[in-house]
């Protein structure tokens, strides 16, 4: 079967690492290119971090493209603890392949037109930070979003507590007009929220099982998320760190470890108190079509097996 092409915009971020670690060992995907944005930290550090991911993974034939520096209204914010640069500092060493030349949003705006003007196959974006890069790429271009197989967006929180305000996921809150702009594209849509992701725990033997396996990546790996800070554990009584954005990247190749059910979903823009909310309608009372397919379950042992087994084949 032919690899599904993917396109990754992210802001590593150690959690945004490992995603992309997953993805470049994955023959079922073809990351076509990587976008880096804005988010857990600045834009400079971000594309710094996508190539040195690359490089960890030696892969430094991807492309990696900066795209938006700041979110599109809000003031901007950065991750909790994205003190060491996002990725724990000089745990990875600095990066010697280039930048592409090319800006993130052109180079989504190129790649899905060429999709949507059926010149290639469509594409599925996976977004592992706010939706700035995509929400620029449909205002410049909205007919790219024919272009669009899937998006798979890790951002929100519904029954779960918000991570970075009491009632919002960072990714929606760091730009939640863009969030808004993404969601009412038109596009195919999957959330993984951190109701899923709080399920996903790097838990102490988890972890020590990637590092069992022995290679630089897992120990690269482990270090990377013994770094972090372990506050969610702290703040919500868990029993490790939930892995957040490696779950796109699981959810493209093991579907079968997910549940989840279409709504509709929109993000609250105005309220100080709230902002960067996702507000999902289970039961279709707004009377809107559902604009998503929101996961809400995963099977975290056969997540976390599969996570292992992909850190291994480097
Ligand atoms: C999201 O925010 C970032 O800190 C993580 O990388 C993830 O994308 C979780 O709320
Ligand atoms: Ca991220």
């Amino acid at each position: 079967m032919a690899a599904i092409p993917i396109l990754i915009d992210t802001d590593p971020g150690v959690d945004d690492a490992v995603a992309i670690l997953v993805a470049l060992a994955s023959p079922e995907l073809d990351v076509r290119a990587i976008t880096a944005v804005a988010g857990n930290v600045p834009l400079d550090d971000t594309a710094h971090n996508a190539r040195k991911v690359c490089e960890l993974a030696g892969r430094l034939d991807v492309a990696v493209h900066a795209g938006c520096r700041k979110p599109l209204l809000r003031s901007q914010i950065f991750g909790k603890y994205a003190s060491g640069g996002g990725l724990a500092g000089d745990t990875l060493p600095a990066p010697a392949m280039p930048l592409r030349p090319q800006h993130a949003v052109d180079v989504l705006v190129s790649e899905l037109g060429r999709a949507a003007r059926g010149e290639a196959e469509k594409i599925t974006v996976c977004t592992l930070g706010p939706l700035t890069n995509l929400a620029v790429a449909l205002a410049h271009s909205p007919s790219i979003v024919r272009g669009i197989e899937k998006i798979v967006v890790m951002g929100g929180a519904f029954a779960a507590l918000g991570n970075r305000s009491i009632a919002a996921e960072f990714n929606m809150l760091a730009d939640p007009h863009a969030a808004r702009i993404v969601l009412a594209s038109g596009a195919p849509i999957v959330l993984v929220p951190l109701d899923l992701t709080f399920q996903a725990l790097a838990t102490p033997p988890r972890l020590a099982a990637i590092r069992s396996l022995g290679n630089r990546v897992g120990e690269m790996v482990f270090k990377l998320l013994t770094y972090v800070d372990r506050s969610d554990v702290e703040r919500f009584g868990m029993a490790g760190g939930p892995l957040h954005d490696p779950t796109v990247i699981g959810l493209l190749l093991r579907p079968d470890l997910y549940r989840g059910r279409p709504a509709f979903v929109d993000v609250e823009c105005d309220s100080p108190l709230t902002l960067g909310h996702a507000v999902v309608d289970w039961e279709g009372r707004m009377g809107k079509v559902p604009n998503a397919m929101v996961m809400t379950d995963i099977d975290s042992d056969g997540f976390f097996v599969l996570l292992k087994e992909r850190l291994g084949r480097f």
